[in-house]
């Protein structure tokens, strides 16, 4: 049985990452709208993830006995000034869930609730993933020229780690 204080830190991390899908499918679809077919893609791809990872926190809640919360979500930008602070802003966002998900690490040792300290180790690892991706992207996009971005839109798919 989930503590009252790890339901809600655990139904607050429901809501961090469908915000994140959304955030994600905002990016996608201004990607698209300006040509770029592969970036777009890959923050669709992106999306889809955050959505499972959310999934899997509702599924997670009820499991151990808890009601998953579905929230409602604050509306994402609809434009980004350019392809590189679309990505800086994706660091960012991933970087402050890898915050809340070290929270949610901290509190399952305080409570000692070690189920929840064993399941979380998988969001531990992927958001150590996640941000690594990102990353490599921002090196890559500091790299090429705007002559560079039409292979690199065609490319980036070809990046995406394995999940
Ligand atoms: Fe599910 Fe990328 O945080």
């Amino acid at each position: 049985m989930l503590s009252k204080k790890m339901l809600n830190i655990l139904n607050e991390q429901v809501a961090k990452e469908v915000y994140a899908s959304h955030l994600y499918l905002a990016m996608a679809s201004w990607a698209e709208n300006i040509g770029l077919d592969g970036i777009s893609e890959w923050f669709y791809a992106q999306s889809e993830e955050e959505r499972e990872h959310m999934m899997k926190f509702i599924r997670y809640i009820n499991e151990r006995g808890g009601h998953a919360v579905v929230p409602l979500v604050d509306e994402p930008p609809k434009d980004f000034p350019g392809i590189r602070e679309a990505f800086d802003a994706s660091l960012e966002h991933e970087q402050m869930v890898s915050g809340a998900i070290n929270d949610i690490v901290d509190l399952s040792i305080k409570e000692k609730d070690f189920a929840t300290h064993n399941w979380i180790q998988w969001f531990v690892e992927e958001q150590r993933e996640e941000e690594a991706s990102v990353q490599g992207i921002l090196d890559k996009l500091e790299l090429i020229g705007k002559q560079g971005l039409y292979v690199f839109d065609r490319d980036i798919m070809s990046m995406r780690g394995e999940h």
